[in-house]
């Protein structure tokens, strides 16, 4: 017999891709999608416990968590130091977002950016900070430095920091494929990290996916280990926040302007965004594929540790604000029915599964937005394969 499942998975970009790969989730409901009334923004995130993958509110202000009763550890002697780099950015937002969100236990944070930011004010969890000029003398006393500025940032102050003796975990791809820097989801191969110890003086690089394989692999690797994945087709629904602060801007300013009888102001993208979709906009490559699609293909292989995995991928943005949405066909070696596959991905972590056929609810993206786990649903058999070997994932 083969099965072919099919999963639909939405996830928050910055959100899911910084969170995951730096920080340890705490459990994760299943139900956490579920039950409240879900909208998009800070006010819904009021709605969700941090168990169910929720937001306490801004992390301006230290009163949402405590206003519920949640401890907080926050500023701790016993905490390590931080810096973010490139903390003026959309990921750098929500860097500080999620070590709100999750308590993270910090005895000084550093904020870092370029030039252009030095001297901004910096609110975080009740204290203004400063935000500082980037330079390689910012690492002098940082156990961690959470990097997302860019590739020729993470390049040039990366190993900078590292040599200051702080673990440097990079959002950007300027580290992913070096073999001997380990590239990790914390969900699918926290392994990948034996060795790597905050606090002993020892720097140290750790690499993030791309935030569309990581949403692949969250949803993808429990059904892996279950049943082996022999090829898998992943479509992209990629939104702005990918892009950054200034494309999420630009979709609403297009928005306007095309609303009003406007042409629409093309920075960011070469061409009209808002009430639109096209190819990704990552460099296209000679093989036709563009980098964006590459990457899943070559970071699976990676985090994987398995080149034999056959990936092809199809990477589209959408005009929608924040959370990438993917369509992930499955095909596996050995037989997954579409039962135990939506078993194995309720009790999957970082996975909430909302798959409401009656009343045709599955992930969206406003539903995912400000969230970190991967919402997972349309699980099914893909009826163009015989038997239970494959399976679609969105
Ligand atoms: N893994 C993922 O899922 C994922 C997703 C999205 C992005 N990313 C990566 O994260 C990077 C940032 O993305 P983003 O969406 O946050 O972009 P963004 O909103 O444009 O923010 C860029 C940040 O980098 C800072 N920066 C730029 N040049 C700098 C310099 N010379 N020195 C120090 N800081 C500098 C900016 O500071 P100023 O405000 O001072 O200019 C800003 O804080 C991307 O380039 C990409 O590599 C990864």
């Amino acid at each position: 017999m083969a099965t072919e499942a099919v999963l639909a998975a939405a996830a928050a970009v910055p959100a899911a891709s910084t969170s995951q790969s730096v920080f340890s989730r705490k459990s994760s409901s299943p139900s956490s999608f579920n039950g409240a009334h879900l909208r998009h923004g800070f006010a819904a995130s009021d709605n969700f416990s941090r168990q169910s993958g929720g937001r306490k509110g801004s992390p301006a202000s230290t009163a949402a968590g405590k206003r519920r009763g949640v401890v907080t550890m926050g500023l701790s002697q016993d905490g390590p130091s931080i810096a973010v780099v490139g903390v003026t950015g959309a990921v750098g937002q929500e860097f500080l977002q999620v070590l709100h969100d999750r308590d993270f236990p910090y005895r000084s944070i550093k904020m870092l950016a370029s030039k252009r930011s030095a001297g901004k004010k910096q609110e975080f969890e009740g204290h203004e900070y400063v935000v500082e000029e980037l330079t390689e003398g910012s690492f002098d006393d940082v156990d961690i430095a959470l990097f997302s500025a860019g590739g020729s940032i993470s390049k040039k102050f990366g190993p900078a920091a590292v040599n200051a003796g702080a673990i440097v975990v990079d959002n950007s791809s300027a580290f992913r494929m070096d073999k001997d820097i380990p590239l990790v989801v914390p969900e699918v191969n926290p392994e990948a990290l034996n060795g790597i110890k905050v606090g002993n003086g020892k720097g140290a690089l750790i690499a993030n996916p791309n935030c569309s394989t990581i949403i692949a692999l969250v949803a993808a690797t429990p059904l892996h280990k279950a049943a082996k994945v022999k090829r898998m087709v992943v479509s992209t629904y990629q939104a702005a926040s990918g892009a950054g602060a200034a494309a999420m801007a630009e979709l609403e300013q297009q928005t306007r302007e095309v609303l009003a009888g406007q042409p629409p102001t093309c920075n960011i993208f070469s061409q009209q965004y808002a009430f639109n979709i096209f190819s990704h906009n990552a460099s296209v490559l000679e093989n036709g594929y563009n980098e964006e699609e590459m990457k899943m293909v070559k970071e699976t292989h990676k985090i994987w540790n398995d080149s034999s995995v056959k990936v092809t991928a199809t990477c589209i943005r959408v005009p929608v604000m924040r959370a990438h949405a993917e369509s992930i066909n499955l095909q596996f070696e050995s037989p997954l029915d579409e039962d135990t596959a939506r078993e194995i991905l309720q009790n999957a972590p970082g996975v909430v599964v909302i798959d409401d056929r009656e009343r045709n609810r599955f992930p969206t993206p406003l539903e995912a937005s400000n969230k970190d786990d991967v919402a997972v649903g349309r699980i099914r058999r893909d009826i163009s394969q015989d038997g239970n070997w494959g399976m679609p994932v969105p």
